[in-house]
Order: C-alpha cells, then sequence, then structure tokens
C-alpha cells in the first residue's frame, strides 16, 4: 500500500510541477484546465473534432488540449491552418509515432509515420514523381472503371433480386467493395475477390491483417499517453511481432509472384505500385522495410477515405433530393442512357465534380487531419508551441465557419460554381487533403474514384430514404475515430434509371 501511494502522490506533484514549468517558460494558447497525470483526456468527447469546435468557441481558434503530458494544440480557422501548413511547414512536419505505429513502420521507415528529413524527402519524391504521376493514375483507370462497374452490378442484382421488392440496401458493402478492390488492385496488383464475389485465400489472410492492425493499434490508446503508466499495459510485444511477421510474410510472397512474372516477360513491368517500387528499388536506394511500409500506407490511407466520402455523399443527397435530381439531370444531359460515364467525361460534369467538393466540405473523412508534431520551438497566432507538441488542424471546423461561408451547414453544391475554391491544399478554407509539404498524395486518385463513384450511383439509380423514413430523419452522426464513418451505416432504396443492359460489370486484366 506504502510504496504505490508514495509513488503515486510523487508522480502527480512532478506533473504539477512540469505543467506549471511548461506555463511560465512558454506562452501556451489557452485551453480547458489540465487535470494532473490525465490533463484534458478525460474531458474530450469521443467525437474530438466536435468537441473541439465547441472548446474552439470557449478558448479561441487556437488552444492547448493535454493528452496526459502531451501538449496538443489545435487550431480551427483558417489563416491559423495557413500559418501551420504554410508559413511553418517545416517546422511542424514531423509526425507523433505512437507505439503501435512506431512498430508497424519500423520507427517511421514508411511515409505516414515518417519525421520530416531525408529519408521522408526521398519517399516522398518516389510518390511524386513515380507512383501518383498523372501517367500512372490514367493507367490505372481501366481498374477503377471495372470496379466502380462491379458496384453498379451487384447493386442491380441485389435490388433486382425479386426477394428484396421493397427492401433498403446497406449503401457501404458496395462501395467498400469498390474500395477495397481498387486499393488491392493499385497496391499489389491482386484482385482477391472473383467474379462471384468469393474472397481467396490471400484475401482472407489480407483482411485478418487489417482487421488484427486495427485492434491492435486501438489497444493501446491509454497507456499511450501516460508514459510512466505503461508498466500496466504491457506492450503485447509478442502480439506485434507475429502480427509484423505475417504481414511481411504475405506481402513478400506478392512480391515474388511479381517479380517472377516480370522476369518471364523479360523485365516488362506492370503499373501496379509493387512493380513500380521494386523495378525503382535500386535507382531510389529503398529497403524491403521501406517498399513493405509503402504499400501497406495506400491501404490504410486509401481505403477507408474514399468509401467513407461516398457514404457522406449519398446521405447528403438523399436528404437533399434537389441536388440528386440536378446532377441526374446533368448525366442524362451529357451521358445520356444508351452509355455508361467514364473518367473522361468529368469535364462536362462540373456539377457532379462540385457535388463531390460539397461532400468533401462538410464530410472530411479525416476531419482533424493527421496530426503534425513540432521538430523545433515555433510560434502561431503569437503563441509559443514547444518542440515536441502534436498541432493538429480542425479542418471540419473550418470548412463550417460561418465567418468565411455563406450558410455553412447547408449542403449546396452550387456555391462552387459561383466561386471555384481549390481543395487541394491551395486554399486554406477547404482542407479535406491538408496542405504543405504533408499534403495527401493520393488526392487526386481520390477525388477520381470519389466522383466516378458517386457519378455512376447517381446515373444509374434513384435514391430514396429507406421505408417510413423522411429524407431529413436519415441519421448523420458520425462515429468516433480518426477516420469518420457515419454512426449507422447509410440504408437506402434504389431504382435502376438506364436500360438493363448497361448495369454489367466490364472487367478488365490490367
Ligand atoms: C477522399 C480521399 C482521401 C482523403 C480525404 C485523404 C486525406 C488525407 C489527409 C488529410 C492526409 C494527412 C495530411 C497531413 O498530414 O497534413 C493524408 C495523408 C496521406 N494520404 Fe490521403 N486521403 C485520401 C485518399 C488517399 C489515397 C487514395 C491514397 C493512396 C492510395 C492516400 C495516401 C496518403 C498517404 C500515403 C498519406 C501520408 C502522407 C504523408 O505523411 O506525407 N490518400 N490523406
Amino acid at each position: 500500500m506504502g510504496l504505490p501511494l508514495v509513488l503515486g502522490t510523487f508522480t502527480i506533484i512532478f506533473l504539477g510541477l512540469y505543467y506549471s514549468y511548461q506555463k511560465l517558460r512558454f506562452k501556451l494558447p489557452p485551453g480547458p484546465r489540465a487535470w494532473p497525470v490525465v490533463g484534458n483526456l478525460y474531458d474530450i468527447k469521443p467525437v474530438r473534432f466536435r468537441c473541439y469546435a465547441e472548446w474552439a468557441q470557449r478558448y479561441g481558434p487556437i488552444m492547448s488540449v493535454w493528452f496526459g503530458s502531451t501538449l496538443n494544440v489545435v487550431v480551427s480557422n483558417s489563416e491559423l491552418a495557413k500559418q501551420v501548413l504554410k508559413e511553418k511547414d517545416q517546422q511542424l512536419a514531423d509526425r507523433h509515432r505512437s507505439r503501435s505505429a512506431a512498430k508497424f513502420s519500423r520507427e517511421g521507415q514508411d511515409l505516414i509515420w515518417a519525421d520530416y528529413g531525408p529519408h521522408y524527402v526521398k519517399v516522398r519524391k518516389v510518390c511524386t514523381l513515380e507512383l501518383f504521376t498523372p501517367k500512372r493514375l490514367e493507367s490505372l483507370r481501366p481498374i477503377r472503371e471495372d470496379e466502380v462497374t462491379a458496384m453498379v452490378e451487384s447493386i442491380y442484382i441485389e435490388c433486382t433480386t425479386p426477394e428484396n421488392k421493397e427492401k433498403s440496401l446497406v449503401v457501404k458493402k458496395h462501395i467498400g467493395a469498390v474500395a477495397f478492390n481498387n486499393i488491392t488492385r493499385l497496391a499489389f496488383g491482386k484482385r482477391f475477390v472473383n467474379a462471384d464475389g468469393v474472397m481467396d485465400e490471400q484475401g482472407l489472410e489480407f483482411k485478418a491483417i487489417v482487421a488484427n492492425g486495427l485492434k491492435l493499434g486501438a489497444s493501446l490508446a491509454m497507456a499511450e499517453h501516460i508514459p510512466w503508466l505503461r508498466w500496466m499495459f504491457p506492450l503485447e510485444e509478442e502480439a506485434f511481432a507475429k502480427h509484423g511477421a505475417h504481414r511481411d510474410r504475405l506481402t513478400r510472397e506478392i512480391m515474388d509472384e511479381h517479380t517472377l512474372v516480370r522476369q518471364k516477360s523479360s523485365g516488362a513491368a506492370k503499373h501496379h505500385f509493387v512493380d513500380a517500387l521494386l523495378t525503382l528499388q535500386d535507382k531510389y536506394d529503398l529497403s524491403e522495410d521501406t517498399i513493405i511500409g509503402l504499400l501497406w500506407d495506400m491501404i490504410t490511407a486509401g481505403m477507408d477515405t474514399t468509401a467513407i466520402t461516398v457514404e457522406w455523399g449519398m446521405a447528403e443527397l438523399i436528404k437533399n433530393p434537389r441536388v440528386q435530381e440536378k446532377a441526374q439531370e446533368e448525366l442524362d444531359r451529357v451521358i445520356g442512357f444508351d452509355r455508361v460515364m467514364t473518367e473522361l467525361d468529368f469535364p462536362n460534369l462540373p456539377y457532379l465534380q462540385c457535388v463531390a467538393k460539397e461532400t468533401m466540405r462538410l464530410h472530411p473523412p479525416t476531419p482533424l487531419m493527421l496530426p503534425h508534431r513540432a521538430n523545433s520551438n515555433v510560434k502561431i497566432g503569437g503563441y509559443d508551441i514547444p518542440k515536441g507538441s502534436n498541432v493538429h488542424v480542425n479542418v471540419w471546423a473550418i470548412a463550417r465557419d460561418p465567418a468565411i461561408w455563406k450558410d455553412p451547414l447547408v449542403f449546396r453544391p452550387e456555391r462552387f460554381m459561383e466561386e471555384d475554391v481549390d481543395m487541394k491544399g491551395h486554399d486554406f478554407r477547404l482542407l479535406p487533403f491538408g496542405a504543405g509539404r504533408r499534403v495527401c498524395p493520393g488526392a487526386q486518385l481520390g477525388i477520381n474514384l470519389v466522383t466516378s463513384m458517386l457519378g455512376h450511383l447517381l446515373h444509374h439509380f434513384s435514391w430514396a430514404p429507406p421505408n417510413g423514413l423522411k429524407p431529413e430523419e436519415i441519421d448523420m452522426t458520425e462515429n468516433p475515430g480518426l477516420v469518420t464513418y457515419m454512426r449507422n451505416p447509410l440504408q437506402a432504396f434504389p431504382t435502376p434509371r438506364l436500360p438493363a443492359h448497361l448495369y454489367k460489370r466490364v472487367p478488365v486484366d490490367v
């Protein structure tokens, strides 16, 4: 009894002194009162970006929030976002790695979790000059179009099956499949699911690895922020090692398959990321850890983000029948009724593009982006951000700020017809992909896929709420988490609106 009490008292006094020292030494941004040991951890409501937006009303657009003994600074207006992501970008471009992220990324050997430095600059160059070039994006377009037509077919089959008459369907099931197949094909050159929807063994392994990674990552959340408490949550070293080994074995197996195919076809490389990275390994001096890390970064960052955005977009379109009809009117006029849309039609579909943009404004899938970390002492908005603090930009709150948006809560794509606002990091009012050095490298790919999915869903079907529900009753609450799913997956009732022969998947082998 005696020793824990003494230790506990000592720690509380030490942390009290630490907070006071930080306050005296630095001019920290204001914020809610921090408790000893836990800081503000127990005051933060589960949907963090909403909680921070509420607090910003009280404490202002730059705030201190303490996760245990770690200072987190949250900025919530576009002027401060510009300071963080443009003016002080280089000093704020490190990443905070949780213990699980550190393990998965082998201490930042990948891109997402790498600190800003020579390794990051090299890997980022590989992304910009090799992986996400317009040419590669175009060469992978057939994959996206194959998957989007597969989605249309699966919805058509489900809603025209006689026993499903009058039944609504779960939208996420269909859009999630596009996101999954698209990303595994793009990164690994593999469609793990056959034409009948059955997943092969490698695919099942792959899914298990993704699910296990999420579980391991979440299991440490509490101990993460209070380092001296970690002894109570022993790091599941063995589970991490097993997980890492499983992931590496499957990835190596796939890499070997690709190397074999390349050797057989005398070096002619395909366009998938795995082939690109293996072919470029020597040129850029990439370790195997980096190649594996990069491939999994694409899965982590590129799969759920697109599916989540489309689900929110469909919820808004069902809530706002006027917008749905206007987008369909444009599709009917431009595409007609005897062919399906392709990405080449985008330039002729300005309203559809505005629908995608308005969706990302109101529902950015990563509302606090990914946290950045200060690699030196920095001043933002007149306050000190000490080295080692984390900085979050509440892009959700900025995109709903009444000081810069007219009727910010209304879903009105026309606003972007009236004023063209960039969303790829050049206009600090709209930042679904972040901005600056760490801006999302997959932004254009994400925009293309989201626009294409929304376009196909609207051209092929009319959408209504499930029986008995009024459009305004659709539940728009968010699930807590780094990426923001709808808390209750959207259910909807589709009615086909094109000739039956246009609902067939057009498979391609790229
Ligand atoms: C709607 C779709 C998407 C949205 C809204 C989105 C958003 C974001 C955001 C906000 C960040 C953090 C930026 C920062 O830290 O400042 C990010 C990073 C990243 N995204 Fe995306 N993303 C999307 C799709 C994709 C896709 C399709 C891929 C790849 C296939 C991808 C790959 C990445 C990577 C690798 C990073 C880490 C960049 C770095 O740390 O330097 N994203 N994304």
